[in-house]
């Protein structure tokens, strides 16, 4: 390949990810949106996850890597969560210097550092390098609201009030709440790690995130008035939404192997709107009972399903249900998530509310149940719910289970119900409102272009 000169060549820009499916999707689909504008991007991740990572054939974006200190095994192979990120933290850095040197020695010298919220220690070498630097929020901006507000002190921990009251956000209740707030003693480190987002925000050059301004009009106009917000999301790929990109046909860095053809297959035929997608995202692990519960739901509901139970997952299922629900439902250990929400046949997702899972749901006008389980989940369920008025937050009991009663119910409520005529009014409004939001000219992408045209300027 030709070597870029400094006469010809564009902008660069790394593009730095926190190395989970959740953070890595929407910073893979943010470089091809740079791309796409005339920026070279690459992505980074660490080591140990890019050796699991199922490249798309055809993708375009070239992947580098820096080390966590655990090459091998990633968080999995640390002592502790905290031991974890404070040797990301030490090594990542050390790494991504190595890996400015690398790329300018050979003729690809970076521009601009865009990098994940999470690590924000990537900023002090962007200004070190004096690279421009932009953070990069994969969360809601209420989520990163609200843990802007713990780290000012403006949030007394813990939660006192049955209601808070926050500016640019709906009261909210305690539950509602990120669960690194609401239980605080359940993973500090995660916690911090939330909070110290916003330690040097102020320094960086950009502010973005992955929302449309639409969408958190409220939060987006409030947070911009402390630094120069841009929206950019969703970050859903262009192969679905924005049809001037006709030769994108990748849009995946996958860390678990999709079966796409099973999928697709099962799919086929099955009438428009019937079919229950369940997902539980990359991370979540639930309780043993809580899966029976959802099981037995899917079941009473009578409706056609295709659940995502990852490997780890799946000694949790009843016993013989795949065996017995065989003609009504196909249980898969990881899908093309965004293929089976564009799917016609597909009338409602039950899930469990990741940011990327919300938007890609809202994006593509897909009802949801929502069972959230951890982290900013519980928040945006409760946008999901009362704010967007997208679908319906399954009811727990004192366990803080969804019974199996309460998940027919939200199913049947939603492909069959009065409110579910409602929910699909709002799932078709907000399709088309985020497919305006990044097409030409719409409230995103005139954010990303004024990034882009910024960028190019200053590496002139
Ligand atoms: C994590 C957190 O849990 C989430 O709350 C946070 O907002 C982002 O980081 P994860 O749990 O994996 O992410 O959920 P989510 O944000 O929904 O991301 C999952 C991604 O994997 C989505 O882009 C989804 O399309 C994709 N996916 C999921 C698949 O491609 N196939 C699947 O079978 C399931």
């Amino acid at each position: 390949m030709e070597k870029e000169t400094s006469a010809h060549r564009s902008a660069h820009c790394l593009v730095l990810s926190y190395p989970t499916q959740g953070h890595i999707n929407p910073m893979l689909e943010f470089s091809k949106r740079l791309e796409h504008k005339g920026v070279k991007a690459t992505l980074v991740t660490t080591s140990s996850i890019s050796k699991t990572i199922h490249k798309a054939e055809s993708s375009n974006i070239a992947l580098e890597t820096i080390s966590d200190g655990y090459d091998e095994g990633g968080i999995k192979q640390a002592e502790s969560i905290p031991a974890y990120l404070e040797r990301f933290w030490r090594v990542g850095s050390q790494t991504l210097v190595e890996l400015l040197e690398k790329l300018s020695a050979s003729g690809s010298p970076v521009d601009c550092i865009v990098y994940d919220s999470f690590l924000p220690w990537a900023l002090d070498i962007a200004k070190k390098f004096g690279l421009v630097g932009a953070v990069f929020f994969t969360q809601s901006c209420a989520v990163d609201n609200i843990f802007y507000h713990v780290h000012e002190g403006l949030l007394k921990l813990p939660l006192s009030e049955p209601e808070i009251l926050l500016p640019g956000l709906p009261p909210l209740e305690p539950q509602d709440m990120p669960s690194f707030i609401y239980d605080l003693k359940s993973y500090p480190a995660f916690f911090d790690m939330l909070v110290k987002q916003f330690s040097n925000v102020d320094k960086a050059d950009w502010v973005l995130c992955n929302t449309f301004y639409e969408l958190e009009q409220e939060a987006v106009d409030w947070m911009a008035k402390i630094w120069p917000l841009k929206t950019v999301g969703p970050t859903i790929p262009s192969m679905f939404l924005d049809k001037r990109i006709e030769d994108d046909r990748d849009y995946g860095f996958s860390i678990f192997k999709p079966n796409t053809d099973a999928c697709m297959k099962w799919l086929k035929d099955r009438p428009q709107g019937s079919v229950v997608y369940v997902s539980f995202g990359s991370m979540a692990v639930l309780e043993a009972e809580q899966m029976q519960e959802i099981a037995w739901g899917l079941r009473m509901s009578n409706s056609s399903f295709l659940w995502v139970v990852r490997a780890s997952e799946e000694a949790k299922l009843p016993e013989n249900f795949v065996e017995e629900m065989s003609e009504k439902g196909l249980v898969l250990q990881w899908c093309p998530q965004l293929e089976i929400l564009n799917h016609e046949a597909v009338g409602c997702f039950v899930t469990h509310c990741g940011w990327n899972s919300t938007l890609e749901a809202l994006s593509f006008g897909v009802p949801m149940v929502a069972v959230p389980q951890w982290t900013d989940q519980s928040t945006n369920a409760k946008f999901i719910m009362d704010v967007w008025k997208m679908g319906l937050k399954a009811p727990v009991d004192e366990k803080g289970l969804v019974r199996r009663e309460a998940a027919e119910h939200c199913i049947r409520e939603i492909l069959e119900g009065e409110r579910g005529k409602e929910i699909k009014k709002n799932a078709f409004k907000w399709r088309k409102i985020a497919k305006e939001a990044v097409d030409q000219g719409g409230s995103s992408d005139k954010n990303i272009e004024e990034f882009v045209a910024k960028l190019v300027l200053h590496s002139q």
